[in-house]
């Protein structure tokens, strides 16, 4: 069944309200029904084709997520020169081994019964991957390679009456990617239907020039179809009250602008993400041909020298993440509730600001970036000219990228969260001057679809970008890494700030600890985990603690986005050739979205709203009684007093003599391992005990501890709750050592959709519903129908009593 949503009002306000017939615009989305086939199963090259062996699907999509996990896909044997390789490896999980090589078609049948003369139809795309080549009633309408682009074709003159067939082929070759890209129609595909004269698809666009306390000016291009039209704009509070409105009947060419004025406007900002509509209305000799409602905020963004970005007034320094598209255990399809969850889990940390590395984010993520207050790099491209991998953008970047860019800019730029763009991530054309011209033409072509936001380019060949020009012409000299060359940078560069556009690539596992305690780089051990202690990093890269000192010693360094918010697909980094590893490392929260240790050390530092007390290692060393242990506390308070077994080891105190890490944690580093009780107690600045927090040695498991996201969810068939899973003993303490194989099942008005342990070795499916607990822990996804009703998971492990909970779904 299609889901037919009527975007815009069917009932037109005039003097007395009369109902309009028909809505002026029908936007479909095409959801359910879907046909797929993976075409080394069928040979299915011909998209008309029966399709009586095709799978029912709906999109978003992702062909390979339910795997399974092999070894020998996409395995590349290649000479990393950003990670310092000196020889050809072979890299086994680089793409997350999951089968998203190939080529997949995709079918869909529809009707348009609002299609008629006069009128014309989009079909619009936020994303396939990739290279697709899109099919109405049998005939070409257009292809688009960039798997992360947004497009959208013209069908209007390849449509008939009554049944269309859409048919999608796309096609992943092998290294085209240095992470898990996803497979098929991943994102959201819509048709809409709109009259011949009307406001152009991404044509509109909303800035505010001037922002007070007293008034706005709101500034709307809008780029239309057809001649002598006007258009008349209300702007909309969030409550739907009119608070300003304008009449335009000036056009020059297809363009028209009004300046609207907003008293007393409610200003977007990070803690208050107001939202305005503005109701567009196309006229023409008096008869209403389209309308359109757009979303913006009120907010000034400059850059001043020596500060960076100033936001409403005041300097804003960014304690951002970088973040890849995929969603763990859903693979690339997209899920409104499954970045929700992220993002909810980043402003718990005090995260302010998300990069979508590498490529463009889906318009559900900076909806929620709008809504809940994160600020946006929106990034377009890995590649330039230059490969990075044999197959990837290289191979489009001449004929499509200036495309890429528009469509990027136009599709996403009345977004209040944006706030810069990148053309680039350490791409290789750093390297010559040819690619000095391509990072210039890139930024004038960004600078043209939006005067109102800088661009960068994430470079790491920093020492040669200081020589050749390359990071000369940048707004904003974005540097990965390098931390040794922050200072040269920031005198040499023109821009008069720096910013951290990749930080730290730290890498453990959640649970996992090491001994002994020592800061190592590229560290492997015979498990394939890395350690939690939070000390381990890759040649290029470094521990957290390296990147807060140039952020609070120099105001010109102008905020830092750490690789990354989460573990994801691919790039299994300190273990590239070592299978089963098959997931990142990087994340301060693990695949499954848990808070590695790290979690707690940024949120001591960037959330200033809420105390942090976090303790670490676990406390269950069976066979190192007795041994050196060391413990580390990440808080906010300066200073604290460890107790094992109610034994004080000593106060210590955040200081900057001793070293970096120093400075940011409290670290015991000889305490002697016995089972009982650790306890930590901090104090304020003025000496008095404010907070303390215990961990336990754990006994043996013996019960499931769930605990729910959100327990009350939409019974839309899509909300999604993430239920924790904890193996516990008697007394509730985290057995944090347990592998237990658990069970799952749902009942009532949900389904079980994945399950994720966040350990980067795993090759057990998401898909299916048994896993073992990682460290002690797992979570569990369940999935609304669009029944209401209790939704009931059952979680079982040999030896442990079963854990249940119930969901609410409205
Ligand atoms: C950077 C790169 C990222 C990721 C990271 C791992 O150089 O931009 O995509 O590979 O290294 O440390």
């Amino acid at each position: 069944m299609k889901h037919n949503l009527i975007l815009l009002l069917l009932v037109f306000f005039c003097t007395g309200s009369f109902a309009q017939e028909k809505p002026l615009r029908n936007l479909t989305t095409l959801e359910n029904n879907w046909k797929f086939i993976n075409q080394e199963v069928a040979g299915a090259e011909n998209p008309q084709t029966n399709t009586s062996n095709w799978e029912t699907v709906s999109v978003p999509h992702d062909w390979a997520i339910k795997g399974p996990f092999d070894k020998e896909i996409d395995k590349q044997m290649v000479k990393v020169t950003q990670d310092m390789e000196t020889e050809a490896k072979e890299r086994t999980g680089r793409t997350g081994a999951l089968p998203h090589i190939g080529i997949g078609w995709y079918r869909n049948t529809f009707t348009l019964p609002e299609f008629e003369a006069g009128k014309k139809a989009l079909l619009i795309f936020d994303g396939a991957m990739s290279d697709a080549q899109v099919y109405v009633n049998g005939t070409k309408v257009g292809n688009h390679p960039y798997g992360y682009s947004y497009f959208y074709f013209d069908i209007s003159d390849y449509l008939q009456a009554g049944e269309n067939l859409l048919a999608v082929r796309l096609e992943n070759p092998p290294s085209s990617s240095r992470w898990y890209p996803g497979a098929g129609i991943y994102r959201k595909v819509q048709i809409l239907v709109k009259d011949e004269v009307n406001f152009q698809q991404w044509g509109t666009f909303i800035t505010t020039p001037f922002v007070s306390d007293q008034v706005a000016q709101i500034n709307i291009k809008s780029e239309v179809n057809g001649d002598d039209l006007k258009v008349v704009t209300e702007i909309k509070d969030a409550e739907g009250k009119i608070v300003a409105s304008k009449t335009s009947s000036d056009q020059f060419g297809n363009l028209t602008e009004l300046n609207i004025a907003v008293p007393d406007p409610n200003i977007w900002s990070i803690e208050n993400p107001y939202l305005y509509t503005a109701h567009s209305k196309l006229y023409k000799n008096n008869e209403l041909k389209d309308e359109l409602l757009t979303r913006f905020g009120i907010r000034s963004v400059v850059y001043e020298r020596g500060k960076g970005l100033v936001l409403n007034g005041e300097v804003t320094k960014f304690k951002g993440v970088c973040l890849h598209h995929d969603l763990g255990p859903l693979g690339a399809a997209v899920n409104k509730a499954a970045l929700k969850r992220q993002l909810t889990i980043l402003k718990d940390m005090g995260c302010n600001a998300i990069r979508s590395s590498h490529n463009m984010p889906s318009h559900e993520q900076l909806e929620l970036c709008d809504e809940m207050g994160f600020l946006f790099l929106a990034e377009s491209f890995d590649e330039w000219a230059k490969a990075k991998v044999e197959n990837g953008y290289n191979r489009f970047f001449n004929d499509w990228a200036e495309k890429d860019v528009v469509n990027l800019v136009r599709a996403t730029r009345n977004h209040p969260c944006i706030v810069m763009w990148s053309s680039g991530n350490e791409v290789p054309d750093q390297w010559g001057n040819e690619g000095v011209k391509l990072a210039k033409w890139l930024q004038d072509i960004f600078h043209r679809e939006d005067p109102t936001r800088p661009v960068t380019v994430g470079m790491d060949q920093v020492a040669n970008t200081l020589k050749n020009g390359f990071g000369a012409i940048m707004d904003i000299p974005g540097l990965n890494y390098r931390l040794p060359l922050y200072d040269e940078a920031y005198e040499r560069f023109p821009q008069g700030f720096i910013l951290g556009s990749e930080t730290a690539s730290t890498v453990s596992s959640r649970g996992i600890y090491k001994f002994p305690v020592e800061e190592l780089k590229q560290k492997t051990y015979d498990d394939f985990q890395s350690s939690s202690y939070d000390m381990e990093a890759c040649y290029w890269s470094n521990v957290p603690d390296e990147d807060f000192v140039w952020q609070d010693d120099f105001d010109w360094v102008i905020g830092e986005f750490v690789w990354t918010g989460f573990d994801y697909l691919g790039e299994p980094t300190p273990y590239n050739e070592a299978w089963p590893s098959r997931s990142s490392y990087f994340g301060i929260c693990d695949l499954a979205g848990l808070p590695k240790d790290r979690f707690y050390l940024y949120r001591s530092r960037w959330n200033t709203e809420n105390e942090t007390l976090h303790i670490l290692p676990h406390w269950n060393w069976e066979g190192r009684e007795g041994e050196t242990t060391p413990v580390f506390v990440y808080t906010n308070y300066n200073s604290a007093e460890l107790f094992v077994n109610g034994v004080s080891q000593g106060v210590q105190t955040k200081t900057k003599e001793l070293s970096k890490q120093h400075r940011y944690r409290l670290m015991w580093m000889d305490v002697k391992y016995e089972p009982g009780t650790l306890k930590v107690v901090a104090f304020d600045d003025a000496g008095k005990p404010v907070a303390e927090k215990e961990i336990h040695t754990a006994g043996k498991p013996h019960h499931l501890k769930l605990s729910a996201d959100r327990e009350s969810i939409s019974a839309d068939g899509k909300d999604l709750s993430y239920i924790t899973v904890s193996v516990v003993d008697k007394d509730g303490n985290l057995c944090p050592n347990a592998d237990t194989q658990l069970n799952f099942s749902v009942s009532g008005a949900g389904t079980y959709k994945v399950v994720c342990n966040g350990d980067a070795t795993s090759l057990e499916m998401f898909h299916l519903p048994t896993m073992k607990a990682f460290s002690g822990k797992l979570v569990v996804t369940v999935q609304a129908s669009e029944k209401p009703g209790e939704i009931n998971l059952a979680v079982k492990g040999k030896g442990l009593k079963t854990g249940n909970i119930a969901i609410h779904s409205k």
